[in-house]
Formats: C-alpha cells, structure tokens, sequence
C-alpha cells in the first residue's frame, strides 16, 4: 500500500468511528501534509488573542499526526521577552486553551522548537526592516521565503503595518508567497473599511489578503452549505413561496469579559451583526455558487447583501432593537450591570444586544423577513439559524386555530449541540386523531464521534494553502458595512429606537418580541 492510500484509510476510520477520537486528527492529514513550508508571522503576540485562540490552534495543527504543516511561527509585540520567556507564555496557553485537549510533553517540545520572539512597535521606524532581517536569518535556518503576516492587533495599527510591510519589501513575491490575515473589525463604518481596503490594495493584491470571520471557520456554519446544496430534498423548498421568515440568534451567557475598551467602541451591533451575523444570513440566503471556490461564493454572498436595501432612519426606528443588561442572575451567580462592568464609561450608551429585521429583495426571498438577534448575558449560550416554513394550506386534523399543527421548521445548530433538527408534525399515539410537532434530529457529535476542530485552526490552515473561500473579499467587507453604518448612523442621533434593557440571565428586550410580534411570528426561546 502505497502512502497516499494509507492516508486514505486512516482519514475513513476517523469519520465513520462512533468512538471519540483524540481533537489533533481532525485535520485530514493529507491536508495538512499539503501545506507548504512557511513562517507564521503573528503581530500582538503578547495580545489576548494570540495566546487564546492563535497560538493554541498552531499547537494542534502542528502536533496533529505530527505531519500538519511544516511552519515556524516569529512573534511580534509590543512587550519585552526573549525567545524563551515567550514560548514559556505560550506553554501556558496551549496547555490551559479551551480547544486542546491533548497537551503531551513530546508534542510540545517540538512545537516549541518552532516558536520565537521579536520586541517590536509596529508604528516604530525601522521596525519592519529588523523583521525582514530576522526572516533572513530563519531563512538560512531552513524555515523558508514563504510568509503568512497575522495583524492580530486594534485596527488602528493595521494601516502602519501594513505600509511597512510593502515599505520592507515583504508584500512582494519574488520570492515566495506572502499573505496577510487582517482580525476584524474590519474598519468600524463603511467609509473606515474603503479606506483600510484601499490601503490594503496599495500593498497587497487581492488574492494574498485574508479578511478573517472566524464564524466561517466553524464547521456547522459550513455545514449550511453541505445542507443546501448537497441535497436535493431542501433546495425546492427554500424560498418566498414555502417559507415564512428566518431567525438567527447568537446568543451568550458572557458578559464584557475585561474588554470594555474595546466594547465601548463597538457594542453588539459591530461586534456582532456587522460580521458573524451578516454571514449566517448570507450562507443561509445565498444562490448556488457554481463552483466551491473562493470567487464564486464570495461573489454570491456579496448579491445577498447588496439585495438588502440599506435603512432610512425611519426604518431604523421600526425595524431595530437596541437594549443593554442590567444586573441579573445566570448559572446561579449574580452578574452586575453593564455599567457596573470595569472600564465602562459613565455615560455610555452602547447597546449589548441588538436585534434587526433585514428584508432581502431578490427573487427568491421578497416578503420573507430575515430576522437577527445577538447579546451578552442571556438565559444561554446558542447560535442557530431556524428557518420557519408556511402553515399548511388546510387546517385538516384540527377544530380551533390552538390545535393546528406548528409548521415546519429547520433549525441549524451552530453551537453548542452542532448539529441539525427538521420540525415535522405527527400523529400522537392513541384513538382520537391528536397531532404533535416531532424532532427529527442529527447531531455532530453522536454522528461522527469527534470533535471539530477550532475555527481558527480551520482558517490558518486554508490561508497557509491559499484558499481564501471562508474570508471575506473586500467588497464583501464594504457590503456589510453599507447596511450597519445607517443604523449606527440614527442610533448615534439618539432618537428611535431607545436604548431599553433587559434583565442579564433572560430572554432579551420586550422590544425584540414586538418587532416580531406586529407581523404575528415569534423567536424561539433562549432558556432550555
Ligand atoms: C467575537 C466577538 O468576534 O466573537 C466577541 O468580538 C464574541 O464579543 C465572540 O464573544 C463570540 O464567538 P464564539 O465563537 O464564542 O461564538
């Protein structure tokens, strides 16, 4: 048996076994052999991030089958560490992340030997040659030309970044690759985001630039590409004449999590509606792309969005929602505040949840209301995607309205219990004719019996391969920010709507119910 067959075999055993499998296989070897030798170069090193998320998910693509991909990784930030000093940082954070659950001595000591460590202010003079000069000595250390630039950093630095780059001459590729992760947010309004874009244009061409949104990384949100259009059951079906309205929720139990500087310049709506939501709708509305490929998917998420009108401040007032938490319970712990919160300013009035109705004005969607809801400290933790399909034509096995049956509904679970429930009704056991709205339901884990790997371990991947299909193309960016900035915009007059609040723990703003409630629809309940 040659090697690539071997691959092959093992790959079907990881997806057909029922048994839980270590986390670090997940990535199909063959993949992750692929993956061509290159440098990591992760600026905000020191940052939250980094330690969190990036580095973690490094760890595991490294360790997994010990053949995923062949990189070392130069860190750069702003605080004083030498080499040693950062890999013993990162030590801690690999061990103490979320998504590794396989932390093993030997494994490790191999990843350490690819981590190091350079001072640097990236709005500092000369910063960027001592990078290209510390490239060139991991070069003649075997790491290779080819570069992956991560600006895991606030977005304000990025422009200087980036402009030192191609300053530096590390945006040009003579030599070998170069690409750039760009970290939302990607600009905070549509004119901030054509600005960063045209800067980003000035260094880099499109194809080595990824935009992350690392929702496009979780396997259940590309899950909904396989639903739609890897079956021919539901495609039919999806569309104005079957189906009702859509919702989609992401919903945390978290609160401000000691980023309040950051949040106070955000709040719900660009932290969350402006990126991960907009996605999920355009995933969930989009046509059939005629390839699965980077341009031809981006190309038809972007006609989503730019079938959506972007509001009048009228129709801010009617259409959004914006609240705040107050104090409450969650988990049995009582919770403070938004404005008792650490770091958050007196007078402040940033929303921590908002909701909004977006109408889609295509063919295929015109009349169907798209309705998205997001907030900190709710009853729980859920991302979903329900898509709710018209009543039956005839109301057949009931006598009073109460009785009918509920109509269908499709719900998408993105996290946690990743997975997939079709609402059907069915006849109740016994004599008398009674009905009853029964779950069909698949659910990842009893599935597949493994976990999915971390959304960002996913992306850095795709970007060290090339594959810029889960990114956001830059007009996309713009896109979506052609229909937040008119809602900031009236937001920001103070007028309609109000900011209310909600109790932290519950269900959300009695706002969010009205503006469903006046066409005689209702979200489904947050609290299990
Ligand atoms: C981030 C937001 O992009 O997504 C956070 O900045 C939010 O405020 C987080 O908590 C949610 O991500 P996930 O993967 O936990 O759903």
């Amino acid at each position: 048996m040659n090697e690539e067959n071997q691959i092959a075999t093992e790959t079907e055993t990881v997806s057909t076994t029922t048994a839980a499998a270590p986390f670090a296989t997940l990535v199909e070897p063959q993949r992750a052999m692929n993956a061509q030798q290159c440098v990591v170069v992760i600026f905000g090193a020191s940052g939250d991030l980094a330690r969190r998320k990036l580095v973690p998910a490094l760890y595991n693509l490294a360790s997994g089958n010990g053949a995923a991909g062949n990189f070392k990784i130069l860190g750069v930030g702003r605080t004083q560490m030498t080499d040693e000093e950062f890999t013993n940082q990162m030590r801690d954070a690999v061990q103490s992340a979320k998504d590794t659950d396989d932390f093993a001595e030997d494994k490790w000591r191999g990843f350490a030997g690819r981590l190091n460590y350079m001072v640097g202010d990236p709005n500092d003079d000369g910063v960027h040659e001592e990078l290209a000069a510390r490239l060139d000595e991991l070069k003649r250390d075997g790491a290779g030309t080819n570069y992956l630039f991560y600006l895991s950093t606030p977005p304000s630095v990025a422009p200087s970044i980036i402009k030192g780059l191609s300053a530096a001459g590390l945006a040009s590729e003579t030599e070998g690759w170069r690409r750039i992760i760009i970290e939302k947010p990607f600009g905070r309004d549509i004119q901030s985001a054509r600005e960063l874009n045209a800067v980003v244009a000035s260094a880099f061409k499109e194809h080595q630039v990824f935009r992350i949104d690392h929702y496009l990384g979780k396997e259940t949100v590309q899950n909904i590409l396989v639903f739609r259009f890897g079956n021919t059951i539901f495609e039919p079906i999806w569309n104005r004449n079957y189906v009702d309205f859509v919702e989609i929720t992401a919903a945390e139990t978290v609160g401000v999590e000691g980023r309040a500087a950051y949040y106070e310049e955000a709040g719900a709506l660009r932290d969350m509606v402006a990126n991960h939501l907009l996605q999920l709708l355009t995933l969930t509305a989009m046509e059939p792309p005629v390839a699965y490929d980077a341009e031809s998917v981006r190309e038809e998420k972007v006609q989503v969005l730019r079938s959506i009108r972007a509001m009048t401040p009228e129709q801010v007032a009617e259409r959004t929602v914006r609240a705040r938490y107050a104090a409450g319970t969650i988990d049995n712990q009582t919770v403070p505040a938004y404005e008792a919160e650490p770091g958050v300013n007196e007078n402040s009035q940033i929303e921590t949840y908002a909701a909004v109705e977006f109408r889609i004005e295509n063919w295929r969607w015109a009349g169907v209301p798209f309705y998205v809801r997001t907030g900190k400290r709710l009853a729980r933790r859920v991302t979903e995607v329900v898509v709710h399909f018209k009543r039956t034509p005839q109301a057949l096995f009931s006598r009073t309205p109460k009785d009918e049956i509920e109509p269908n509904a499709v719900v998408l679970r993105i996290q946690p219990d990743e997975g997939i429930g079709v609402h059907v009704g069915a006849k109740l056991p016994g004599v008398e004719m009674k009905t009853s709205v029964v779950k069909m339901d698949f659910r990842y884990e009893s599935t597949f019996g493994v976990r999915s790997p971390a959304a960002y371990e996913t992306l850095l991947l795709d970007a060290i391969e090339g594959d810029a299909t889960l990114f956001t193309r830059a007009d996309e960016t713009e896109a979506e920010w052609r229909l937040i900035t008119p809602i900031e915009e009236a937001w920001a007059h103070g007028d309609a709507p109000p900011l209310s609040t909600y109790a932290a723990g519950g269900e959300g703003p009695e706002e969010a119910n009205k503006l469903l409630a006046r066409e005689g629809k209702g979200w489904r309940k947050i609290a299990k």
